[in-house]
């Protein structure tokens, strides 16, 4: 396993864990959020202003990188952290995933897939062993191993085959990553919400051994209820003593519960997409600042916020340079939003120290219903 790449739970709480994944760049607290950057700047903030929320750990995107501005690039720039002057740690997404949402023409084999850019149609290919390349040209700190994930609706049969299929590319990314001290390399567990697919994923992925685990194929449509029910399950049948990582979730309750199952890390669009449309997360629930009722109003979005949106202007003016299309809006609500999650992982963090999970759990529900936006 990687040298200089560890984990150590400090406390737990029920199925929560909180505790710290240490790297050469740095620390990660978990339970973590990753805010996205996907084309090597997290939209609208300075790396400066995403560390001052609280974020320890930024995620980046392997299939966006490699079509603009190109891995090789990037490595002959010094690398992504230099890149994009970040220099804590980074996890970038292998590139599947992305793939399948994103590019057309699409050929998929044993091999690995082949596609047309999103962006001039130029034709690509990824496999496991050219992701494992492009993410070390990119000087990841967390690797993530190049899986597929079925688009949904799928049969189970589907779903078994393409499972059976990234184990098989998680070998090959195992492989041709090799032994690369202070860097990791992480599993993706599929299976879709199938208990016995999940229990073979993680068997395959446990007997070849990463130092993290990501929980794949989840938040794909399939809704909280049906995600909750296999979080039920597939955190606990992966290593205790290994980060698990939720890919791409979610909103503030499913972080919470996806938390109280026994998630260490997780990423989403959500919190900085939603500054750029006008929506902001407070503890009472979202409020949408395009709304009229905000024209005349004093007050901050968030009292209890720290952030620059919340100390510095009132919602009249972000109502107002939202209206006007005023960059700063997007600035603003972006920080507030990337704060809110960083908060919220800071609370969920101290309450399973303290033994408060359920507690914790139960204020931020009551808060929400109880409405006051
Ligand atoms: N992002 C969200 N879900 C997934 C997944 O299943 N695999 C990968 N590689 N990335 C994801
Ligand atoms: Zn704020």
């Amino acid at each position: 396993m990687a040298q200089g790449f560890g984990f150590q739970v400090a406390a737990r709480d029920g199925a929560a864990r909180t505790g710290v994944i240490s790297t050469p760049r740095g620390e990660i607290r978990t339970p973590a959020f990753m805010p996205v950057g996907t084309a090597a700047t997290v939209k609208a903030m300075l790396p400066d202003s995403v560390r001052a929320t609280g974020a320890d750990i930024l995620l980046g995107n392997t299939y966006h990188l490699m079509l603009r501005p190109t891995a090789e690039r990037i490595a002959r720039l010094g690398g992504l952290h230099r890149f994009m002057n970040w220099d804590r740690p980074i996890l970038t997404d292998s590139g599947g995933f992305q793939v399948m949402s994103l590019a057309s023409l699409r050929k998929l084999t044993e091999d690995g897939v082949t596609f047309s850019s999103h962006i001039d149609g130029s034709k690509h290919m990824l496999s496991p062993e050219r992701s494992m390349e492009i993410q070390k040209l990119l000087g990841s700190d967390i690797v993530m191993c190049f899986d597929e994930c079925p688009a949904l609706p799928a049969t189970d049969a589907e779903v078994a085959k393409s499972m059976a299929l990234s184990m098989r590319w998680a070998q090959r990314s195992r492989d041709a990553f090799g032994s690369r001290p202070g860097h990791a390399l992480f599993g993706i567990m599929q299976g879709g919400v199938t208990r016995e697919l999940r229990e073979q994923s993680a068997k395959a992925l446990t007997a070849i051994g990463f130092d993290g685990y990501a929980v794949g194929g989840l938040a794909v449509g399939e809704g909280q209820e049906a995600m909750f029910s296999v979080l039920d399950y597939a955190p606990g049948m992966l290593p205790e003593d290994k980060p698990r990582y939720l890919m791409g979730v979610g909103k503030p309750d499913d972080i919470v519960g996806a938390v109280q199952r026994g998630i260490d890390m997780m990423d989403c669009v959500l919190p900085s997409r939603s500054g750029r449309t006008g929506q902001a997360f407070t503890r009472h629930g979202v409020v949408n600042i395009k709304n009229a009722r905000h024209m005349d109003d004093p007050r901050p979005l968030d009292e209890a916020c720290t952030c620059p949106a919340c100390r510095s202007y009132s919602r009249a003016y972000l109502h107002h340079v939202f209206k006007s299309g005023e960059i700063i809006a997007s600035m603003l609500l972006t920080w507030h939003n990337l704060q809110y999650y960083q908060d919220l992982m800071a609370g969920l963090r101290g309450a399973i120290a303290a033994g408060r999970l359920g507690d914790f759990a139960a204020d931020f529900h009551a808060q929400r219903a109880a409405g006051d936006i």
